[in-house]
């Protein structure tokens, strides 16, 4: 019997693919998609542990299912629970305990065993599914269908690298999503064939710890993700390609030369700071101080002149001062981002920097927190104004918010809406940037012809 699944994602990136693929798997056991949780007979939580509101916020939805299974099991439907992704790994039996509604609790390397887990059904307990072996779950799991694909959107993730050996004294991806793999070249390439012959025209490369990337080559031997990256572009309907997201002690010179040569390469570079101050970066075992990530970002921009750059920050970090702060600060005055992510720092049980004595007061954290994020908007602010009067490519990937209008991205991922009826979702056209508001630029389209198919 078919069921309705639905399929809820919280987290980064990676969880938003893996979410994507249990959907594809689910499809292709016959079941079919919804998106009202009233009428799912399967709902799938695909769960984050980053911080700890990204982990509350997973209860107190859960709590909302268990009140849909209660109803719908008055009118005699029955509801299967799946809570997937980095909290299951890291609180396995635990989450049943703590919601006794839960039925499958399943890994973030372990979903493609749940078709045979959902058909076996429950037992009196919930079942636990929690290996992080790296036997290649890609090679268990369907490629997606053309159509679902290209419902997805022009633009698409590949995982190309999964899982974290750097241990950040901060963080859990280490505990949740295992050791470092990457997956072989050929696959990586099979996935982005699939995608652009499907109608995809951007591929984001995605991995924990993505400038790690040392896939098995198509005649063996590694392969970095610079030349991943040039194999990638050669595939026919690719017009963009970005990866995220990197450490600084993992920009090789492959991946720079990459950032130089190839045109489909977006010039745009996440890459975490975390911090400024070398005696924080040193405490949170982040294996490279202040002066190396700037020569990073120098040799990034040696390559490619207008990249635009932009980090995650983590403040209050246990034992940061005001020094230590400041010299965050004056890390950000002196890249310029484009755009950032920051955080307070939040204890994650079983890291290390959780039981470090000199933990910072939550108004500490509060109040540097708004004053690094009035840096970096400001910074956002003043890089899309300067691109007022430019013209750029942009990718249109949706309609826009108003009758006869598109809206797309510009190289540096800026939202940008055109008000045109010639361009198609799927296109590539030259536009030029005529205002910069708040959340996106408005854009006047240039030529007639597309620079890429739609
Ligand atoms: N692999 C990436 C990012 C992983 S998580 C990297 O190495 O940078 C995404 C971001 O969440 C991190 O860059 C960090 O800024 C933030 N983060 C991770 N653990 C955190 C914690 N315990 N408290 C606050 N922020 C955290
Ligand atoms: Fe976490 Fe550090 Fe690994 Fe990034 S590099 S995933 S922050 S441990
Ligand atoms: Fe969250 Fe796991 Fe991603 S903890 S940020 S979903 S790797």
């Amino acid at each position: 019997m078919p069921k309705r699944f639905l399929v809820k994602s919280y987290g980064c990136q990676m969880n938003v693919y893996d979410s994507a693929r249990m959907g594809d798997l689910l499809r292709s056991s016959g079941h079919i998609e919804t998106e009202d949780p009233a009428e799912a007979d399967i709902v799938i939580l695909n769960t984050c542990h980053i911080r700890e509101r990204a982990t509350e916020k997973v209860f107190s939805e859960l709590g909302r299912v268990r009140e849909l299974k209660r109803a719908r099991a008055a009118e005699g439907l029955g509801t299967q629970i799946v809570v997937a992704g980095c909290v299951a790994q890291a609180e396995g039996a635990e989450i049943a305990a703590r919601q006794p509604a839960v039925d499958i609790v399943v890994g973030p390397q372990a979903y493609q065993r749940l078709p045979a887990l959902l058909a076996q059904g429950r037992g009196a307990k919930a079942a636990i599914e929690l290996d992080l072996a790296a036997d290649d779950k890609f090679a268990e799991l369907p490629l997606p269908a053309r159509a679902d694909v290209r419902r997805r959107g022009v633009s698409a993730f590949v995982t190309v690298q999964e899982g974290c050996d750097k241990f950040c004294a901060f963080c859990v991806v280490p505990y949740t999503r295992g050791a470092e793999v990457s997956r072989p070249v050929a696959h990586v390439i099979a996935e982005i064939e699939n995608a652009a012959g499907s109608g995809v025209r951007e591929i984001t490369l995605i991995g924990q710890n993505v400038n790690a990337y040392h896939g098995e080559g198509p005649q063996g031997g590694s392969w970095s993700l610079g030349r991943l990256l040039a194999l990638a572009a050669r595939v026919p309907g690719v017009m963009r390609l970005r990866y995220t997201t990197s450490h600084p002690l993992d920009m090789d010179d492959e991946l720079l030369e990459a950032h130089r040569d190839l045109p489909q390469l977006m010039p745009y570079l996440h890459l975490p700071a975390q911090s400024g101050s070398d005696r924080v970066l040193e405490r949170m075992n982040r294996r490279h101080g202040r002066a190396a990530y700037l020569r990073v970002i120098d040799a990034a921009r040696r390559a490619r002149p207008d990249i635009a750059l932009s980090s995650d920050f983590i403040v209050g970090f246990p034992g940061e001062t005001r020094a230590d702060f400041e010299a965050t600060l004056d890390l950000v005055r002196e890249v310029g981002f484009a755009s950032s992510f920051s955080f307070k720092y939040s204890a994650r049980p079983g890291t290390p920097a959780a039981t470090s004595a000199d933990q910072i007061t939550e108004g500490v954290k509060a109040e540097r927190l708004a004053l690094l994020q009035a840096l970096l908007e400001e910074q956002r602010q003043s890089f899309n104004r300067a691109t007022v009067g430019r013209t750029l490519d942009v990718l249109f990937d949706k309609p826009g918010r108003h009758q006869g209008q598109l809206g797309g991205r510009s190289p540096y991922l800026q939202a940008v809406h055109v008000d045109c009826r010639e361009a198609a979702i799927g296109e590539v056209r030259r536009v030029e940037i005529i205002a910069a508001g708040a959340n996106s630029l408005a854009g006047r389209l240039l030529e007639t012809e597309a620079l890429a198919q739609a």
